[in-house]
């Protein structure tokens, strides 16, 4: 058990086109540094974290000028055509430094606002799990089913439907061997625990908090700042 590490990958390489910002939305700046900092922050000051891998995109001019200094190791690995090819690309630089049954937490730098709570849970419920599993939120609001013409062609069942949030935690061998034989064989890959379900295994859900939110549209900037003041000014709470 002592011997157990975690690592965080962080696929940072999106150029964000929902946000309609000069920026790619990991560079926007939010609650005093940029939404990629928080995001590296949230696993630099936890203390179950062995090291940090980002994927940034080669042509990426906002990176360099961060110039981010860790506690943790940090290291960086080119991103990718689509998220899981950046994935692909950290988990190969992690496997440098890691071992094959190393449990890597894959984690979307756009979402700042990740809780220590949150990071505390997930490994708690996963570190004896044979698969290994994702933050979730269930589905709150009533699903429906459009047809061509963009009308409404039915209701989905909403019992038994969770949003998949990250952090997405697998052990590195089996989440490396799984996005690899996705990518050659064409599956579209949109998150981790798809690429697990693709060669047949079941990834435990675990239920996190609602306010770990994707920063995807304009308005979530805000939302994000909110949830982060209310963060810093609630008692005994872990500064990031
Ligand atoms: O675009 P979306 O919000 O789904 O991206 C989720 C995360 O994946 C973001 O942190 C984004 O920077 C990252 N990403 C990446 N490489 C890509 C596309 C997205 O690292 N090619």
């Amino acid at each position: 058990m002592t011997d157990t590490r975690y690592w965080a990958v962080i696929p940072a390489a999106g150029v964000g086109k929902r946000m309609r910002a000069d920026r790619p939305k990991q560079y926007l700046s939010l609650h005093g540094k940029t939404v990629l900092e928080h995001s590296i922050a949230r696993f630099d000051s936890h203390p179950a974290i062995a090291g940090i891998v980002v994927a940034v995109s080669e042509d990426d001019g906002y990176w360099p000028d961060l110039a981010i200094r860790t506690r943790k190791p940090l290291h960086v690995a080119p991103g990718g055509k689509e998220r899981s090819d950046s994935v692909i690309n950290a988990l190969a630089v992690l496997a440098r430094h890691a071992t094959e049954d190393d449990w890597v937490l894959v984690h979307d730098a756009a979402r700042p606002c990740l809780r220590p709570s949150d990071i505390d849970r997930l490994i708690e419920r996963l570190s004896a799990d044979a698969v290994g599993g994702i933050l979730a939120t269930p589905v709150r609001d009533t699903m429906k089913r459009q047809d061509d013409a963009g009308r409404i062609q039915r209701t989905e069942e909403r019992e038994g439907l969770w949003h998949a949030l990250t952090p997405q935690m697998f052990p590195l061998g089996a989440l490396r061997a799984a996005l690899q034989r996705a990518a050659e064989e064409g599956a579209v890959i949109t998150d981790e625990a798809s690429a697990l379900e693709y060669v047949g295994q079941s990834p435990l859900l675990v239920e996190g908090r609602g306010d770990n939110i994707k920063i995807t549209r304009p308005e979530d900037l805000a939302l994000a700042e909110f949830f982060l003041r209310q963060e810093a000014a609630e008692p005994n709470q872990e500064q990031a």
